[in-house]
């Protein structure tokens, strides 16, 4: 039995604060103390630290949060970022399909699945839901570099049997190397499985089916997939699927939309599919990085609330430009604002934390530094640059996480810990 207790400022946004007026606990000089590297206590200082005569408290100068939980991300896109001049569907085609040809070499996947891992850390992110490639060993190399590091991912391999040359799959050899992919990772580790068809687009009928096929007979696994992200790729769905009532009906008659559905971007949806996606429990990870990059639009917070649609925020590398959670809640700010509405940057934190835990179905265990949840968490630095420290000297606390979204990126994040220890320290360079 190993106890730790570190004592600092401790914020999380455990519930949707634009319905809860509970969401938010704050303890301003608070402790939290784990064993093992499950949360046991947490509290002010003051209440709690005589309960803990004989353990050594670590002081934490900055701002502790959930670590981020990134909800929608292409691990093998990594190396693309940044690629100049083109919507999505060419995007895909000139930049993305040769970046993943590439993973066929399972050394190559294994080099690229560390630095990617080693990036989230980076930058505050403790769980991801990701993308690999068509390749199977995409995601044992994923899932490798996860359990050495102790993160908690969830993936699965890409079905795409309509892809281009070098990235299509069978329906034979997926179904194949997704129930072989489902034994062998689906209980190690910190580790879930998704099921993952890329889009309407790349799986012929016969596949979505037998996506659907797979989540029926594993009712732990997720689904993940994009939906109506640009307004090219939504005409060609109704195009290919013209009975459909709308895009996440194509899905839907495949039995691809329910509770453990995480759905990408959902920008262009009516009212009658938001109505479903709430009906069913389903949820979308919203991209604002990415959906600026691409011009794909601007997520509507008003309609999806007004159906109450589970939501949860992705950066979406390598279509979004940063793995930060900070900046990507900043960036949906402004996406909202875009549409009218300012959104509260508490709701912004509990997008990035327990909003996509809870869209991922891990938010019993992570995403909002509760009694019995995993001792994941991030110390944020109101000092990390000099204009962050200016704007964040005397401010309240709204004002310094609104300024640390705005403003902020890896370099805020001062510290990384996976389950109380130490993964990334930012002075020391790696952990610590
Ligand atoms: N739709 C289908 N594939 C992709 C992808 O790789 N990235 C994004 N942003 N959208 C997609
Ligand atoms: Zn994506």
């Amino acid at each position: 039995m190993t106890l730790k207790a570190y004592r600092g400022e401790i914020l999380s946004v455990q519930h949707d604060p634009r319905h809860r007026p509970d969401a938010t606990r704050h303890e301003s000089d608070g402790l939290l103390v784990m064993e093992d590297g499950i949360i046991v206590a947490r509290g002010a200082y003051a209440d709690l630290a005589d309960r803990y005569p004989g353990v050594a408290v670590e002081n934490l100068p900055g701002l502790i949060v959930p670590g981020f939980v990134d909800a929608h991300v292409h691990y093998p896109q990594m190396d693309r970022i940044a690629a100049h001049g083109e919507q999505l569907l060419d995007w895909l085609e000139r930049h993305i399909f040769p970046a993943e040809k590439a993973f066929a070499d399972r050394a190559h996947a294994s080099e690229v699945a560390g630095v990617f891992l080693d990036e989230l850390l980076r930058n505050g992110t403790t769980s991801a839901l990701v993308f690999p490639t068509v390749h199977a060993h995409s995601v044992d190399a994923l899932f490798d570099a996860a359990i050495a590091r102790n993160m908690r991912i969830a993936s699965g391999k890409v079905l795409m049997d309509l892809g281009p040359d070098g990235l299509r799959d069978t329906i034979e050899a997926a179904r194949e190397d997704s129930e072989a992919l489902i034994r062998r990772w689906r209980s190690r580790g910190r580790l879930s499985y998704a099921v993952t068809p890329r889009f309407a687009l790349t799986s012929s009928d016969a596949q979505l089916r037998l996506a659907g096929d797979l989540l029926a007979a594993h009712p732990d696994v997720l689904l993940h997939t994009h939906l109506a992200e640009n307004l090219r790729e939504c005409a060609a769905v109704i195009d290919r699927f013209p009975d459909a009532y709308h895009y996440l009906d194509a899905y839907d008659r495949f039995g691809l939309v329910g509770a453990r559905s995480v759905f990408a971007h959902g920008i262009h949806m009516c009212d009658r599919s938001c109505a479903r996606m709430a009906e069913t429990g389903a949820g979308i990870a919203i991209c604002p990085s990415s959906n600026l990059f691409l011009g794909s639009g601007f997520f509507d917070f008003v309609q999806a609330d007004a159906h109450g649609i589970r939501l949860g925020l992705g950066t979406d590398v390598g279509a979004g430009t940063s793995f930060s959670m900070l900046f990507t809640a900043g960036l949906a700010y402004q996406a909202a604002l875009a549409r009218g509405t300012a959104l509260d940057p508490f709701f912004g934190l509990y997008l990035a934390t327990a909003g996509s835990a809870a869209l991922l179905h891990i938010g019993d265990r992570v995403g909002s530094l509760e009694l019995g949840q995993e001792a994941d968490f991030v110390v944020l630095d109101s000092n990390a640059t000099p204009l962050i420290a200016r704007r964040t000297a005397g401010a309240s606390l709204a004002e310094r996480l609104f300024a640390l979204q705005i403003l902020g990126d890896d370099r805020a994040i001062m510290r990384t810990y996976i389950m109380g220890e130490c993964a990334w320290d930012r002075n020391a360079g790696g952990s610590s």
